[in-house]
């Protein structure tokens, strides 16, 4: 029997409502597929470790989680009581930069039985994946202020792109596009206003294709990509992007499908020197956090993908299939048109992961 050590932090918000559905759907993949789980419940988030110490996490944090074959996390975020890039740089971004998660797949699928805002699609019609990197580029605390406060005040962010950084994240997509039917990579880029680092991405781009001459490469400009997401998502298949527009494309993308409350995230270290962390792509929805509404898929998607990266691909294919009759057969949360709570759809996937024939 494998058994797992996964640390297990909900944080704030609706991660608290959503983690005990995705806890739920990998202990019925679990009994299963005959898995064990030690889960390791760690309360660091704004509303509890951060409200009692002033800090997100302990000094120790890192020797805490090292250990850890995975980490499953809610999200974190509160800003009536912690400023967002407090509450994120003392948290999800030390992960994903110290634990060198460098890659954050980010799958986008319409499902069936998910009314769609694109006039027209069916499912399957919308079916990529967004290779996002994850530790540098335009997320960085490299800047500051001059002459604060006065009327010559001058702000500098700086954005960071390193050749080792760049081509571990092309390198990815195109082995990942090389695995797919499809065979289609889309770099995304902006290489006609920010000349230096995206002209240089696209090169790297350009360079790297050399290797793949089974991949064929699409560079586009992150505006019209934005706009094909929406107009023409049957041309993408992976989509590779630097960290922001990354970022963007992944709440975009999931829009386009129904709802972003079904997107999942694996924020990864390929070469396992560190844990990798699963994620929803979505935040802490303070806007409907209480009421036991929010829509559980991301969270039980995302176990999903984490028990795909420890080398359970039948176990992540029963969660997915249990996932895809839910959606078609409901129950229903209400940002899918239903009236289900998160607990009841949560426990309708459950079941199916339970149940359904191998
Ligand atoms: P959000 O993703 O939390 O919410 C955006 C909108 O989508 C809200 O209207 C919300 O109700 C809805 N929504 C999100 N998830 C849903 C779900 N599962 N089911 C139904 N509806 C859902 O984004 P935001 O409002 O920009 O951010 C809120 C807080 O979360 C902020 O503190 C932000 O920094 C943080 N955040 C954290 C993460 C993370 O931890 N990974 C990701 C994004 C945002
Ligand atoms: C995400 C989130 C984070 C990001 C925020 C909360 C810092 O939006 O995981 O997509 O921008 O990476
Ligand atoms: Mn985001």
């Amino acid at each position: 029997q494998a058994r797992y050590k996964i640390a297990v932090i909900p944080g704030d918000g609706i991660g608290r409502e959503v983690m005990p559905e995705g806890l739920r759907a990998l202990q019925a993949a679990a009994r299963r597929f005959d898995l064990a789980f030690d889960f390791t419940p760690i309360e660091w988030a704004s509303c509890d470790y951060h409200a009692r110490t002033g800090e997100m996490m302990p000094a120790d944090w890192k020797a805490q989680l090292q250990g850890m074959d995975a980490i499953y996390f809610g999200a974190v975020g509160w800003p009536a009581t912690v400023p967002d890039h407090v509450s994120l740089w003392g948290s999800l971004l030390k992960f994903r930069r110290e634990f060198d998660q460098y890659i954050n797949l980010r799958p986008v699928r319409l499902f069936e039985g998910v009314p769609c805002p694109l006039a027209g699609r069916r499912a399957g019609d919308i079916d990529y994946c967004v290779v996002r990197e994850n530790t540098e580029g335009e997320y960085t605390n490299l800047g500051g202020v001059m002459f604060a406060g006065t009327e010559r005040e001058i702000v500098i962010q700086e954005s960071v792109f390193s050749r080792h950084g760049t081509d571990r994240v092309l390198k990815y997509a195109f082995e990942l596009a090389r695995s797919r039917a499809r065979k289609h990579l889309t770099v995304a880029t902006k290489s006609n206003g920010i000349a230096i680092s995206m002209p240089w991405w696209d090169g790297r781009a350009d360079a790297m294709a050399m290797a793949y001459p089974e991949v064929t490469v699409d560079k586009q400009h992150i505006d019209i990509l934005s706009a094909r997401f929406v107009l023409q998502p049957g041309r993408f298949d992976v989509v590779v992007a630097s960290n922001l527009f990354g970022d963007i494309l992944s709440d975009l993308g999931p829009a386009t499908t129904g709802t972003i409350g079904l997107a999942p995230s694996a924020n990864l270290n390929p070469e396992r020197r560190f844990p990798s962390l699963f994620e929803p792509v979505h935040g802490s929805a303070p806007d409907i956090y209480g009421r036991n509404i929010a829509n559980p898929v991301a969270m039980i998607w995302s176990g999903a993908l984490m028990l795909d990266f420890l080398g359970h691909r039948d176990a992540h294919d029963a969660i997915v299939r249990a996932i895809e009759t839910v959606l078609a057969q409901g129950p229903r949360t209400p940002d899918l048109g239903g009236s289900a709570s998160t607990t009841e759809m949560g426990e309708a996937i459950a079941a199916l992961i339970g149940t359904a024939a191998r």
